[in-house]
């Protein structure tokens, strides 16, 4: 008999990144084997998110197209999992009559007995943090969080050739209700991960090749974590985490300015693998929209938390979030806005039309008044500010040498734009890319693509055995996105060769 086959398309954030890959795992380790297109799958899975109603559009639109295929062949399993499972429940089986499976982002080590279930009984199947089952696991086994654990730590890196760069969970869920935000619904109450567990994973990773691992959470400073008796906090762990020598590169995403803690700063000074490199989002630059948020902070404490980050750090690459078009937000509450992002100096910028969410705050209390032209044309005249920003930032590096670890081949300048932060198709889900760059110059085929410690892309001509080493590249020429250069030198070459 032919082995079934899956099919498994990732939405959203990093977190959904990570989850997928475990998910990607235990699906393995049932027996099935990658399809290459939905058609082909006996199992379609789709990992959701729900931030914006955008991403929730697109999964619909997908779930649409399978409606024929379950028709024509009703034994394929069809499941949503993530985001949008917990936040539209069961009611998703209403608009989707062709699906057999909803699994929340709490639940999926449970998807193997969930999807033998459907093969077996030919039953819906649901497990959600609210549901029945969950509440009967929690009662006679007491913490259904050692099984998340469990599948974290089941993870086994570098099988089928290797990484370079991995993920690794610090904390699930979030506590800060800010309240145009689903997440906190959907992926549940704060709770921070054993460091052991952490370094363990970050180490495996390093012992099977990984140059560099992204510490993840929702707001990764807020990390906190009780053992014999004292707590552990997110500038100890990263400590912890910079003890394993071998890791060339060590981030974290993303960070709550209201939680920021100083120590965070001198480790990130003293220790020299850490990239200097924060993703710290504002979301705002007024005042009155911060506190209709519920963020925590004024424009004011914001600013002088990113002179402290250039105190200790001064060549620190600050990265942010901003949604335009907020409840209430008048033109003057967008100009605050701009002007921080002028202030700031952001070497990249997310930008997001706000986006109302049932069942939060802002969607209960507040009125979605800015009419969609105007989100439209703020988003775009944000991302143009940023973009001469980044523009000014990046020709200010001609001349100067970075040093990239070499992630592959440079197919296209088209492939290039998708893979900038603040470009469609990145990992945070922005939503446009700057429009004033320059057109890069012709991608040969031997172009190759890397990143330096701050996070900026790098684009120079180079052998192929450099994929997996850090190179010293001279810089050249600059778009607001990209670095153009030359190799100089092999700093650290390729564990792979
Ligand atoms: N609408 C628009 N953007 C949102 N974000 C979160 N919730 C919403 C929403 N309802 C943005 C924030 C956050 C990023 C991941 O998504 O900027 O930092
Ligand atoms: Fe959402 Fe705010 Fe939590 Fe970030 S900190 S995940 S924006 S609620």
């Amino acid at each position: 008999m032919t082995p079934r086959t899956y099919f498994l398309e990732t939405f959203g954030c990093q977190m959904n990144v990570l989850d997928s890959e475990l998910v990607d795992g235990q699906l393995r380790d049932m027996g099935l084997r990658p399809a290459a297109t939905p058609e082909q799958a006996d199992v379609v899975l789709f990992n959701t998110c729900s931030v914006r109603q955008h991403a929730e559009d697109k999964v619909m639109s997908r779930l649409g197209r399978l409606k024929r295929q379950k028709t024509r062949r009703p034994e394929t399993v069809i499941g949503v999992i993530g985001c949008m499972a917990e936040r539209q429940k069961e009611d998703l089986f209403v608009h989707v009559p062709h699906l057999d499976l909803i699994c929340g982002p709490g639940e999926i080590h449970r998807l193997p007995a969930l999807i033998e279930r459907v093969w077996q009984h030919h039953d819906r199947v649901v497990a959600l943090a609210g549901s029945q089952s969950r509440r009967t696991d929690v009662l006679q086994r007491g913490l259904i969080e050692d099984d998340l654990e469990a599948l974290d730590l089941s993870r086994r890196p570098g099988q089928g050739g290797g990484g370079l760069q991995a993920y690794v969970r610090v904390q699930r869920g979030c506590d800060k209700f800010c309240t145009y935000c689903i997440v906190p619904l959907t992926r549940g109450p704060e709770r921070s991960r054993p460091p052991d567990h952490v370094v363990t994973e970050a180490r495996r990773l390093a012992d099977s090749g990984f140059r560099e691992i992204t510490l993840l959470g929702q707001t990764v400073n807020s990390y906190l974590y009780g053992e014999d008796g004292r707590t552990v906090r997110f500038a100890q762990l990263l400590e912890r985490v910079h003890d394993i020598e071998s890791l060339d590169r060590i981030r974290f995403v993303t960070s709550f300015p209201a939680d920021w803690d100083e120590d965070i700063f001198r480790v990130m000074r003293d220790c020299p693998r850490i990239c200097p490199y924060l993703h710290i989002p504002a979301q705002s630059g007024s005042d009155r929209i911060l506190k209709a948020m519920k963020r925590g902070y004024t424009v004011a404490e914001y600013l002088d938390l990113m002179d402290l980050a250039r105190k200790y750090c001064p060549d620190i690459a600050l990265a942010g979030d901003m949604i335009v078009g907020f409840c209430g937000e008048t033109e003057d509450d967008f100009r605050a806005t701009v002007e921080l992002v002028r202030r700031v100096q952001y070497k990249s910028l997310f930008v997001f039309k706000y986006s109302p969410r049932p069942g939060t705050a802002a969607d209960r209390n507040r009125e979605d008044d800015v009419p969609y032209d105007v989100k439209v044309r703020r988003n775009n005249e944000l991302l143009r500010v940023q973009s001469e920003v980044s523009l000014r930032h990046r020709r200010s590096l001609i001349g100067s040498t970075v040093q990239v670890l070499v992630e592959g081949f440079s197919k296209s300048a088209r492939k290039l734009r998708s893979m900038e932060p603040s470009a469609a198709g990145s990992t945070q889900g922005s939503e446009s890319s700057p429009r004033t760059a320059p057109t890069p110059p012709p991608a040969t085929a031997r172009q190759l693509v890397g990143r330096t410690p701050h996070d900026l892309i790098a684009v120079f001509d180079g052998d192929p055995s450099l994929i997996g080493a850090i190179a010293a590249v001279q810089v050249e020429s600059a778009s607001a996105l990209t670095l153009f250069g030359r190799v100089q030198s092999v700093v650290s070459p390729s564990r792979s060769h």
